[in-house]
């Protein structure tokens, strides 16, 4: 049987935006009219889909969108899509638009709904972009590494005033229910203690005892990072330490400004490899993928064998921390 050719088809960002999706919308249509086919890019994730909220996307319209943070196509969270009906709609509106390939950018609940997409009869390929890195299949997620860097320039910045009062840090960094972030950004600043969700921290020994070890070494300011989804509130963590150590503390949640900024290079580097890879597997004919990237080659793979995957904490790197903290 002669495979259907691919004429059109549409690309979407849904979830919690990231630094570089912009970057994978534009390699999706760039490589999709390369090769010929329409593109529509679809307006604030699946409830644009669900809603037929829609404009049509050329080479030409993504000019200067890589190096700019956010996405141009809005996102959301959309309660809608998680019901058969939403999904069922969001089916029909795409074949009644003739779309033969859809493309999701987004994280795990965002491929959720292309999984759904796809078993309803519509080629779904997802493309990994989160700050929290928390995709199993995948050992990198578009927006990390500029989270990263933007959550360790605030760090920094924290550590001349942290000095200068001879005080202690406790800064909160997002990731979910992941301490991906964390761990990455507790390494690039040297903090005294990384708390995060995977370890449950023995906090005397963890925490306590460092910072008395550091203060005998004559070291007076001290950061602590703190996952947001770590078992202790951030605050909670803060008044133990404080109470603890006598010392004057200072709590900071970073929050969304992890999340702002233009997109690093390595970020639009591999936004760009995984919005061609995702637009190449539509076209080879291809139904269910996420993108991935393992070893760092750019692949794809069946979406319900990537989202049973799990994901488990650079343990390596874990450990070097606990070497350097000592
Ligand atoms: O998944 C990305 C993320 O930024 C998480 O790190 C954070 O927990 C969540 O989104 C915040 O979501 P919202 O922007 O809806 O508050």
């Amino acid at each position: 049987m002669m495979e259907k050719r691919i004429q059109r088809i549409a690309v979407l960002t849904s979830g919690g935006d990231s630094p570089g999706m912009n970057a994978a919308v534009r390699a999706v249509v760039r490589t999709a009219c390369a090769n010929g086919v329409e593109v529509l890019g679809i307006n604030r994730g699946y409830s644009g889909l669900i809603n037929n909220d829609f404009r049509k996307l050329e080479a030409r319209s993504v000019d200067g969108l890589l190096q700019c943070g956010g996405t141009v196509l809005y996102t959301a969270r959309c309660a809608e899509m998680l019901t058969k009906e939403g999904q069922q709609r969001a089916a029909d509106n795409c074949k009644y638009l003739g779309i033969d390939g859809l493309i999701c950018i987004g994280g795990d609940g965002t491929f959720r709904g292309a999984l759904a997409l796809a078993r309803l009869g519509v080629p779904c390929i997802g493309i990994p972009a989160t700050i929290d890195n928390d995709i199993a299949c995948t050992e990198y997620t578009i927006g990390f590494d500029t989270a990263t860097n933007t959550a360790v320039q605030c760090v920094d910045m924290l550590r001349d005033t942290m000095r200068s009062h001879e005080r202690i840090s406790v800064v909160e960094v997002m990731g979910r229910h992941a301490g991906h972030l964390a761990l990455n950004v507790g390494c690039a600043v040297g903090a005294a203690a990384i708390l995060v969700p995977e370890h449950e921290a023995h906090f005397q020994e963890d925490v306590i005892e460092k910072i008395r070890e550091g203060r005998i070494n004559r070291r007076h300011h001290h950061i602590i990072i703190v996952a947001e989804g770590y078992s202790m509130s951030t605050q909670e963590v803060a008044d133990r330490v404080e109470a603890e150590t006598g010392m004057d503390t200072r709590v900071t949640i970073l929050g969304h400004i992890q999340r702002g900024g233009s997109p690093t290079a390595r970020d639009r580097i591999i936004a760009t490899r995984m919005g061609d890879c995702a637009v190449t597997a539509l076209l080879q004919g291809k139904e269910k993928c996420i993108v991935a990237m393992q070893k760092g080659i750019v692949l794809d793979l069946d979406i319900e064998q990537a989202l049973e995957m799990k994901k488990s904490l650079d343990e390596a790197l874990y450990q070097v921390e606990q070497t350097m903290s000592s």
